[in-house]
């Protein structure tokens, strides 16, 4: 499953397991996502499941390994850039992620230059031959002698943004979309801050009450949804109430979207909600928990694999329909349901903290078809709701194209009103972006949700 084998590469397997198990692990998941494009938050815990023999010392060190590599990829590279003779897209992938993981040990986990260069060079002999390990060996050492991340910011010489963008792992165009939707320069570097470190894992109590899953994962309740708990860190799959359903892994931020269309005002009939764009489950899960008696629930994706993942994550709940549907051709009646959550697809910019590498692979030409499909779905969950019945329209995305952009254009319609969002949330601070809701990574310890809610006047 890892690149060399994929690659048809001859391979020693008795090689392997002598390689350094954390190291090794980390550079697999660098190698599927560069490779095949894979996940790194479902490969790595694909990989330490097959791989029981790493002690929960070694899987932390993977996953800090893992994820680090990947998140600081744009200032490792420009380091890199430097000290390699060839352009960095000449070189062997796998040569590049190796150089990678070992220039991250040493410029962020200031990891003594022996250790880092030394088994980053035996990693190389036993995955590519002994002929890369030379190169490797040498830049290394060149990264060693240059110091610490700082002093490399420093010799790179980079100024204003572009210092901002190194120093914080993000993309030029992600500094400026976060500007834009922060509204100010003030917050800036703090977000973005906040957006370069490992978030804590985040519960939800869906059929245990939050004090038992507390009790039972030694986490502590989170500060804004009444069903969250928190972890420091560890396997939530260890956990028996997550391995029944009963608690999932989900946002904070993706709770209160979840609420904000339960908690919505609403006069008349209130008894079918539909969830436009369901897959996976985190969201419809919660509002299945949390609806009032006699509601039924429809949860429609456009992706067959993602409805599948919707009806896993429902099954044995009463009154739940899930449909493979394209939200803008609804084989549902115009005007059928009173209350409709639309979790649009998005860049997913505000969850760049648990998606390490998404912030490489997005582009700033994403943005424009997805907002064209955005603003096509708020069309058609605004004819879904009956008159008087409410929409809210949520992105893990605070890009203001995406959010603010798409929603005030629907607003204008003569037939809808905009609900504020921040007076449902009195207890979340600093929340309100304008009537809409906008969560932050460095004001809420969430991902970057934004939320707004919209009524259907006639
Ligand atoms: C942000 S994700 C939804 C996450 C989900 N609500 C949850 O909380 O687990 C967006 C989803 O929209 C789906 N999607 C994309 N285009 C769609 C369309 N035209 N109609 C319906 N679903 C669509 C994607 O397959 C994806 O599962």
């Amino acid at each position: 499953m890892t690149g060399p084998q994929r690659r048809g590469r001859r391979h020693p397997a008795t090689r392997r397991p002598r390689l350094d198990g954390a190291r090794l692990t980390a550079y697999d998941v660098l190698d599927g996502v560069s490779s095949r494009a894979a996940y790194a938050n479902l490969l790595l815990p694909q990989l330490l499941r097959e791989r029981p023999e790493l002690q929960e010392r070694d899987a932390a060190f993977a996953t800090q390994l893992a994820y680090g590599t990947l998140r600081a990829r744009g200032t490792l590279d420009a380091i890199l850039t430097g000290l390699v003779s060839r352009p960095l897209a000449e070189l062997d992938p796998r040569v590049l992620d190796l150089l990678r993981l070992g220039a991250y040990q040493l410029i962020d986990l200031r990891v003594p230059s022996h250790a880092a260069v030394d088994t980053t060079v035996g990693l190389t002999r036993g995955i590519v031959g002994t002929g890369a390990s030379g190169l490797v060996n040498a830049v290394l050492r060149k990264v060693a002698a240059g110091g610490d991340r700082a002093q490399w910011l420093a010799a790179l010489g980079a100024e204003g943004d572009d210092r901002l963008a190194l120093a914080t792992d993000h993309p030029r165009w992600i500094v400026d979309a976060w500007r834009d939707a922060l509204g100010s320069e003030d917050e800036l570097e703090a977000a973005l801050l906040a957006d370069d470190v490992a978030p804590e894992v985040h519960l939800v109590a869906r059929r245990i009450g939050r004090e038992a899953l507390v009790e039972e994962s030694g986490g502590s309740p989170g500060p804004w949804s009444p069903f969250a708990v928190r972890l420091p860190g560890g396997d939530p799959g260890r956990l028996a109430s997550v391995r029944s359903g009963a608690a999932a892994v989900q946002d904070e931020g993706s709770q209160l979207a979840a609420l904000l269309l339960a908690r919505a005002p609403l006069e008349g009939p209130d008894a079918a909600w539909l969830d436009m764009c369901a897959g996976p489950g985190g969201k419809t899960g919660l509002l299945a928990a949390v609806r009032p008696d006699g509601v039924r629930i429809t949860a429609a994706d456009r992706a067959p694999h993602r409805a599948e993942l919707v009806a896993k994550a429902l099954a044995g709940e009463p009154d739940v329909e899930v449909l493979t549907a394209d939200g803008t051709r609804p084989p549902w009646a115009p005007a059928s349901f009173d209350r409709v959550l639309l979790d649009a697809p998005c860049t997913g910019l505000g969850a760049l903290r648990r998606r390490p590498e998404v912030r490489w692979r997005r582009t700033a030409d994403d943005v424009h078809p997805l907002v064209e499909l955005q603003t096509a779905l708020l069309d058609t969950a605004l004819s879904s709701v009956r008159v008087g019945g409410v929409v809210a329209y949520v992105t893990c995305s605070p890009h203001t194209a995406e959010t603010v952009g798409v929603v005030d254009a629907a607003a204008g319609r003569e037939d809808v009103e905009v609900i504020p969002v921040a007076a449902l949330f009195p207890d979340v601070p600093d929340l309100a972006r304008g009537a809409y809701g906008q969560l932050w990574p460095h004001r809420h310890g969430t991902d970057a949700m934004f939320m707004a809610l919209l009524r259907r006047t006639r």
